[in-house]
């Protein structure tokens, strides 16, 4: 039950990476698309699966055996951050260079974090 449970993590993790993508672009375009009550509400869903996913893969391959390791405490870090820059980058940002500037290092930061999940390495591109 346990790989079905990370490979339905690595779903909601592209459903949520291919969505916010589309949502920054129609940031950086003025789209009113970005306004429409399902885009608002469908990434919360996603996103909220997502980590639910999550928690339970580590609680089942590691938690519940008493390992912790490194990496998870990164991307645990990592989505906290990736969520603040995401906030900024389609709500709060106050001037569009503000906003595309946090669209882009979310998408960069949740490239890494992809890469932190598939060495399972916190520093992913050191040797
Ligand atoms: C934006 C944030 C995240 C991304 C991009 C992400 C991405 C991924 C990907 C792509 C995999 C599959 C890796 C593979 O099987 O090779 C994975 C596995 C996993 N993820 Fe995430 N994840 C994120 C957040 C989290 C969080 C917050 C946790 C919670 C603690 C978590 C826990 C796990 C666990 C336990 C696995 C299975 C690891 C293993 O097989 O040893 N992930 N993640």
């Amino acid at each position: 039950m346990t790989p079905g449970l990370v490979h339905l993590h690595g779903l909601f993790v592209v459903l949520s990476l291919a969505g916010f993508i589309t949502r920054g672009l129609w940031m950086l375009r003025d789209s009113p698309r970005l306004k429409a009550r399902w885009v608002r509400i469908a990434p919360q869903v996603v996103d909220t699966l997502l980590l639910c996913t999550a928690l339970l893969a580590a609680w089942r391959l590691y938690w519940q055996h008493g390992a912790h390791p490194a990496f998870l405490s990164v991307k645990i870090a990592g989505l906290l951050l990736y969520i603040a820059l995401g906030l900024i980058a389609l709500r709060l940002g106050r001037t569009k260079a503000v906003r595309a500037t946090a669209f882009a290092l979310a998408v960069l930061l949740f490239l890494y974090l992809m890469a932190v999940a598939i060495t399972r390495q916190p520093f992913p591109f050191i040797r």
